[in-house]
């Protein structure tokens, strides 16, 4: 390929930059799922797509799906290599979180194209329109519905306005209209995958440690979010007895310690309380109520259930010694998921030919990657974060450099990508 790919890097992260003009927040980017700024970068992803030379379409849920076309010589046999990442923020977050997996992959179709080149496969790259949870509590809603995985009881979801996840779809315009028929026939035919990779900032130290630009990725942690409310009694601050209350965010308060103590017991394991609220409350009122999220995460299935167990009877003991109720609810988990070896040797090939360590690692974080691995192998390839590793922060950032090498990484990916054979699949 004769293209200079020494211009990836940069205007890969300026491109991340123009996507971040797209916010709900005046101050910082805050990007959820069918806000006018979220709609407004899928809108801008699905011209870059098709400057990119790829064909484009927007699913029931609005994952932005872009197809750059077999070679033609291939005929209807061709399968699909997928690649992707979201769109979606947290609140306040960085602006290669999710995005870096969609922006590279544009870049290197956009090169491909220029130079005349084709892949003997499809390969389409999904701009996935949700991930974070942000919006309606939950996560992975854009990949579980192309898995064929959507829950429809999240249909039922509400945003902090009270609008149902079902409402929000009906009014976006989206296809289907949020009609669960529409949402289950949104989901790709595992049958036509070769497989998904996903490109992805680390969100943490490691790469940087090691001073490493890439590595690749063993197995993503299975996590599990929770939403817990905690009942006791509305009553005068100043009147009512120490020992005579019913404090709902007293009792909140040992409960979030409970998930902190019990989550620094086994490493991998970990658990955060990342929201949490007296509703209505006043400062002179004892709280009737409190509610907080829960998010326990470990790289084993089982030392995550364990602790899960173990913190729910707890927060039900503090509970009825202090004389409150409290109502757990959880979101579907997602369990602990593998990477195939046969993509990630691909990916390491590359990485030794280019002369850089193939380094592997696991993550902590979610990604889309974990949904798609329920109906196709997965792999993934990390780049380094800077600032001490830090993401879900408006610090996280990368360098140019990085972004461009892992972008030649993946053209090499892409050029050289050989298919599991059938009798192994
Ligand atoms: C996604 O960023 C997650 O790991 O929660
Ligand atoms: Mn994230
Ligand atoms: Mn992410």
């Amino acid at each position: 390929m004769t293209q200079n790919t020494t211009s990836f890097g940069q205007a890969i992260l300026d491109r991340a930059d123009q996507l971040a003009r797209f916010s709900d927040a005046e101050a910082g980017l805050t990007c959820a799922f069918l806000t006018p700024a979220h709609r407004a970068a899928q809108a801008q992803l699905a011209q870059w797509m098709e400057e990119a030379g790829m064909s484009v379409r927007i699913d029931a849920i609005g994952n932005v799906i872009g197809r750059y076309a077999a070679d033609a010589a291939v005929g209807d046999s061709a399968r699909v290599l997928m690649t992707g990442s979201h769109f979606d923020t947290v609140r306040n977050g960085g602006r290669y979180d999710g995005r870096l997996g969609i922006l590279l992959p544009i870049a290197v179709v956009g090169a491909l194209n220029a130079a005349g080149i084709r892949l003997p496969y499809h390969f389409e790259v999904v701009g996935f329109a949700e991930e974070e949870g942000l919006r309606f509590k939950t996560s992975f809603l854009a990949s579980s519905v192309l898995a064929g995985r959507f829950d429809p009881a999240l249909l039922d979801r509400q945003d902090v306005d009270g609008v149902t996840l079902r409402d929000a779809l009906a009014a976006s315009g989206l296809p289907g209209g949020g009609e669960l028929p529409a949402l289950q026939a949104a989901a790709v035919d595992p049958a036509s995958l070769l497989g998904f990779v996903e490109v992805h900032i680390e969100q943490g130290p490691v790469l940087l440690h090691h001073g490493l630009p890439l590595g690749i990725v063993t197995q993503i942690a299975g996590s599990s979010r929770f939403q817990v409310r905690v009942e006791g009694l509305a009553s005068h601050a100043g009147t009512t007895p120490m020992g005579m209350r019913k404090d709902a965010a007293a009792g909140a308060a040992e409960m979030i310690l409970l998930v902190e103590q019990r989550c620094g017991e086994v490493p991998t394991l970990v658990g955060t309380v990342g929201q949490l609220q007296v509703p209505e409350g006043s400062s002179n009122v004892i709280p009737a109520a409190c509610m907080f999220s829960m998010d326990i995460r470990a790289g084993e299935d089982g030392i995550r259930e364990a602790a899960i167990a173990d913190i729910v009877a707890g927060i039900q003991r503090i509970a009825a010694r202090r004389g409150l109720t409290a109502k757990v609810e959880r979101v579907p988990p997602v369990n602990n998921a593998p990477c195939a070896r046969w993509l990630m040797d691909q990916f390491g090939a590359v990485l030794k030919k280019r002369g850089l360590q193939v380094f592997e690692l696991p993550s902590g974080a979610g990604h889309d990657a974990m949904m798609m691995q329920r109906v196709t192998d997965v792999a993934m390839l990390f780049v380094r974060c800077g600032n001490g590793g830090i993401s879900h922060n408006p610090l996280e950032t990368i360098t140019a450099d990085d972004a461009r090498q892992a972008a030649e990484v993946f053209v090499d990916f892409l050029r050289h990508f050989q298919p599991l054979p059938a009798m192994r699949r």
